[in-house]
């Protein structure tokens, strides 16, 4: 499949190529697009047809539901049903933003876009771009991010390229995304509500608006725990192509950890990577040292991320150690992706 590509930008939009994708999408093609935190992977929600290719362009197990895009709250309820007066408060404070919430799903919606569940999860989207698809093509959008199923999610265009280039209609370069990891996903078919994965929004920033709100400890746990209650979660996500390891502890012990384990695995013979921060960098003498940023700008660190973990995929490093993160606020979502990404391999100190 020829895959076109087309840039966009974000302040002056181009509406012809606006239109040019809200046409793939509205005849049950496939366009991945920027929004606020990654690229998404965008097909008509209500088509069931349309939401099927999804699975199959990213290679994505089928019972692993979509997240649907919406610009407008009256989409909402099209689609979903038994919105509480907390979900409307949530909305007021955070929507277009990197939520999304999950609703049990109206009967239009298919099983194909909610991977066989009744509920269904929505989220309006912070991203000019983003917007003005949903607008012009008149639909609910289902989106997953953008990437090969397992890799980490694509923060540019490159990525999607790097991943889909030949397995989509079209590719929309909208440039760099704000965030940099996936939104928050707030259950509110529970009551207190539950985050089910953290994000940008915070338990503290929901907590504020509508009180006690609960975890799914399995997203944040450092320890091998139970099933996660995102299906999605339960996957190998977020995966560099390299051994990932994370450490965890006081930051001191950690890089005199690490600076053992890569002289060891040098001796080796082995190409070490090493994810470190600002803070830290100058403290490592061996392998390939990548900071992700500072320590005291979480924003910095989530930003980098996925971008840090696909650099060390253009290397030949075989093993990666990573520092860990105090996992209180953003860090929660920071540690969550760590935590994946490395398949729970943790060394604790
Ligand atoms: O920021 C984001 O949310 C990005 C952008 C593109 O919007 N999208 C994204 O989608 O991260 P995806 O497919 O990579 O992750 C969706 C997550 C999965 O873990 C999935 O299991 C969960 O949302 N999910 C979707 N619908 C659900 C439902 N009805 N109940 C529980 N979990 C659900
Ligand atoms: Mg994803």
């Amino acid at each position: 499949m020829y895959t076109i590509i087309e840039k966009i930008d974000t302040i002056n939009i181009n509406k012809e190529k606006i239109k040019q994708a809200s046409n793939i999408l509205k005849s049950g093609g496939l366009v991945a697009f920027p929004t606020e935190t990654v690229y998404g992977l965008g097909a008509d929600a209500l088509n069931a047809e349309a939401a099927k290719k999804i699975y199959s362009a990213k290679g994505r197990p089928s019972d692993n539901p979509l997240i649907v895009h919406i610009a407008k709250e009256s989409s909402l309820d099209l689609i979903a049903e038994d919105i509480s007066e907390k979900s409307r408060k949530i909305i007021k404070r955070f929507w277009p933003g990197p939520l999304t919430m999950i609703f049990n799903k109206k009967e239009i919606v298919p099983y194909s876009t909610t991977g066989g569940l009744d509920t269904v999860a929505v989220r309006m989207p912070d991203n000019p771009i983003a917007l003005a698809l949903i607008e012009e093509s008149g639909l609910c959008i289902a989106a997953p991010s953008a990437n090969t199923s397992g890799k980490p999610s694509p923060t540019i265009s490159g990525h999607v390229i790097d991943d889909l280039d030949g397995r989509i209609d079209m590719i929309i370069d909208g440039g760099n995304v704000g965030i940099g990891i996936e939104s928050t996903i707030l259950d509110m078919t529970c009551d207190p509500p539950m985050i089910l994965r953290p994000g940008f929004i915070t338990k503290e920033m929901l907590e504020d608006t509508i009180g006690k709100v609960d975890v799914d400890k399995t997203t944040i746990s450092l320890k091998q725990d139970f099933k996660p209650k995102a299906p999605g979660m339960k996957y190998r996500h977020y995966a560099p192509d390299a051994e990932l390891i994370l450490i965890s502890g006081k930051l001191d012990s950690v890089i005199e950890k690490i600076n053992i384990l890569a002289i060891e695995n040098e001796k080796k013979g082995k190409k070490v990577g090493i994810i470190a921060t600002e803070e830290s960098i100058g403290q490592y003498s061996h392998g390939k040292v990548i900071s992700l940023g500072n320590r005291n700008n979480p924003s910095s660190l989530a930003y980098n991320l996925y971008n840090v973990l696909r650099e060390f995929n253009k290397t030949d490093v075989q093993i990666i150690y990573c520092e860990s993160f105090p996992d209180d606020n953003l860090g929660q979502a920071i540690v969550n992706r760590l935590k994946k990404a490395s398949s729970n391999k943790i060394i604790q100190i």
